[in-house]
């Protein structure tokens, strides 16, 4: 979603602010900007589209100012436009500002600010920012910006400069992350650490409730309560991958065939063999009370959602507890009941998805036990959980995530061993399990080398409008994970259903322009899935079925099928789901789409 960047020190801020805005350009946006202080005016560039739109629209201006802040938006309030663009300006154009999050007060803000005869320019909510800044501004843009931000209501992350105050960049955050990356003598904001990583891999994060000033002599950071606070300096780990694509075409690619490495990180250093168990150190500060949990409520969105669905099932086959699924975003509209036996585990490749830091915030308030599995080490998510445990994926910067799925899957997997195994799971149970995660790597190896079949078979449905996911139990929820990869970066519509759902609605929609994916694994679901298909075929429905090495059966029964390695029921969507991520690249690849920043998605959904 949006992104923002700041810089200021001895070198000309404009390229370092395009190169950082083509580094957030992964988290998906419709429209960017920049604005660099120089003299005492302020220059602003903005465009709808792309960033290589703004670069394009900024040749002919050089600007050699040595400070500015810029921006990608996702679209929230106001359509994609050049004027809802940010950087967004106050009356005297003194003032610039970009902002992530909601301003949820803005209307009645913009009332008293028109009723002060200050005149805007944009639809969004954004705008009222600046111009409560030139309201309360006096000499300096940090008391101005304090003052402002105590009259804001709902979610930000703040960059501000203005023409007269010298080489300065003034950040605050409330719910939107924002960071202070230091340099030799310069100065960055910004709200991911991929932007800054060629530059300095010495971040400091900010917590809610706190702004920071920053100027090429120095910087300092405080409270809300204008108290001054020391904060230390972390050490990012980690290349610059975002410039990496490692000859694949697409990050989507690429992280496909992450996957068996991803895997590995999962597990690696956290099987105890000897003891059929699993280690999780994350979570060990919170075993005593989580040996006692009788309940599981999963919290999370999109692809992350999926994996809490199928986590459901990995729980349910593993340990005693009692598990729920929510859609974050739901989650404040259930009367769950929570306390001291309740475990509410958020599931997050980013930490920062709004809606599930707002289920996590809920949860506590009810006296939940708060648990996180979360990719971005630091993010938010993994700062308000009780204890977590990260994937150690790499950075993810496909829209569409893929590996991340997997590797939840296995880390639930982790989860759900070590909390089994204080319960009814027994030791030679345990070690099954343990077998079965080592050798899914190969197992994923193996499905990756058939990727020219897969390709072929895309090719093949890529005429198609519709698609119905079909499967059962543990393959229930990649039916649902399949469709969503499909409709997310090929904009094809694509529905996923639990199988024996189907006869209660979507058969309606089979012929032979409808064709159906089933998963078909070889266990107790395998005998209903023929007869779903025969169902299909019935009606001229055309099936791609996703079936096991040694399944005979089905190749007579479907039109094509690819083939994957068997594992445990509880593992096997970790291996399903990797030919549907390949089935859907290469869709939206003949299709010509956008892979890797499809159309009004972003990769960490920052508002609610
Ligand atoms: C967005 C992304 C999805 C992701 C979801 C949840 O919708 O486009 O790929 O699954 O957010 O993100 P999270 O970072 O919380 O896993």
């Amino acid at each position: 979603m949006c992104g923002i960047i700041g810089y200021c020190g001895a070198r000309a801020a404009k390229p370092i602010l395009l190169d950082g805005l083509k580094r957030l350009e992964y988290r998906g946006y419709d429209s960017a900007g920049l604005a660099v202080a120089e003299g005492n005016q302020l220059n602003l560039i903005r465009a709808v589209g792309k960033v290589s739109d703004l670069e394009k629209k900024g040749i002919a201006r050089p600007l050699p100012g040595h400070c500015g802040i810029a921006h990608t938006r996702w679209a929230t309030h106001g359509r994609p436009s050049e004027e809802n663009a940010h950087p967004h300006c106050d009356c005297t154009r003194k003032v610039s500002i970009v902002h992530n999050g909601i301003i949820e007060n803005y209307l009645d803000l913009k009332e008293e600010l028109l009723a002060r005869k200050h005149v805007f320019s944009s639809e969004t909510d954004s705008e009222v920012i600046a111009h409560l800044i030139e309201e309360y501004f006096e000499a300096d843009l940090e008391t101005a910006l304090l003052k402002t931000v105590q009259r804001l209501e709902g979610t930000f992350g703040i960059a501000a400069i203005h023409a007269d105050c010298d080489r300065q960049v003034v950040i605050v955050r409330r719910g939107s992350p924002i960071i202070i990356g230091i340099g030799e003598g310069e100065y960055f904001a910004a709200s991911d650490a991929n932007a800054l990583l060629p530059y300095t891999q010495k971040i400091i994060s900010l917590n809610d409730d706190e702004m920071a000033v920053l100027h090429p002599s120095g910087y300092h950071i405080k409270n809300l309560n204008n108290e001054f606070l020391q904060k230390e300096i972390e050490i990012r780990e980690g290349r610059d991958e975002q410039a990496d694509k490692k000859g694949f075409e697409h990050f989507m690619l690429k992280e496909i065939f992450e996957q068996p490495q991803a895997i590995e990180n999962a597990f690696r250093g956290r099987l105890i063999e000897s003891e059929g168990v699993s280690k999780l150190g994350g979570l060990e500060p919170v075993m005593e009370r989580l040996k006692n949990v009788k309940k599981l409520v999963i919290v999370s969105c999109g692809t992350s959602y999926y994996a809490g669905l199928c986590g459901r099932y990995i729980f349910e086959s593993l340990s005693e507890l009692h598990v729920e699924v929510e859609v974050a975003s739901e989650f404040r509209y259930r009367k769950l009941k929570m306390d001291g036996d309740t475990a509410v585990l958020a599931l997050s490749q980013s930490g920062e998805t709004a809606d599930t830091i707002a289920a996590i915030r809920e949860a506590k308030r009810k006296g939940a036990l708060i648990l996180g599995v979360v990719n971005v080490v630091g993010s938010g998510i993994a700062q308000i959980t009780d204890a977590g445990v990260y994937n150690h994926a790499g950075p993810e910067f496909g829209v569409a995530s893929t590996k991340i799925y997997t590797s939840q899957l296995v880390v639930l997997t982790l989860m759900a061993l070590l909390i089994g195994r204080y319960q009814g799971l027994s030791f030679t149970e345990g070690s099954a399990v343990i077998q079965a995660v080592k050798k899914l790597p190969r197992q994923v190896k193996r499905i990756l080398t058939d990727i020219e079949h897969i390709k072929k078979i895309a090719q093949e449905y890529a005429r198609y409008e519709d698609f119905l996911f079909i499967g059962r139990q543990h393959n229930f929820p990649t039916a649902m994970e399949g469709a969503l990869k499909l409709k997310e970066i090929s904009y094809i519509h694509a529905e996923g259903y639990p199988a024996g759902e189907m006869k209660h609605g979507p058969i309606s929609l089979i012929d032979e322009n409808f064709p159906t994916v089933a998963i078909v694994s070889q266990d107790s679901t395998f005998d209903k899935m023929l007869s779903n298909i025969q169902e299909i075929k019935a009606r001229n429905g055309r099936v791609l079925a996703v079936a096991s090495e040694d399944d005979e059966r089905i190749a007579g029964l479907c039109d094509d099928v690819i083939r994957v390695p068997e594992t445990l029921p509880l593992l096997q969507p970790v291996l399903n789901i990797v030919p549907l991520q390949l089935f859907a690249y290469f869709i939206a690849r003949f299709k010509g789409c956008d892979i890797d920043k499809p159309r009004n998605l972003a990769k960490s959904v920052t508002v609610e």
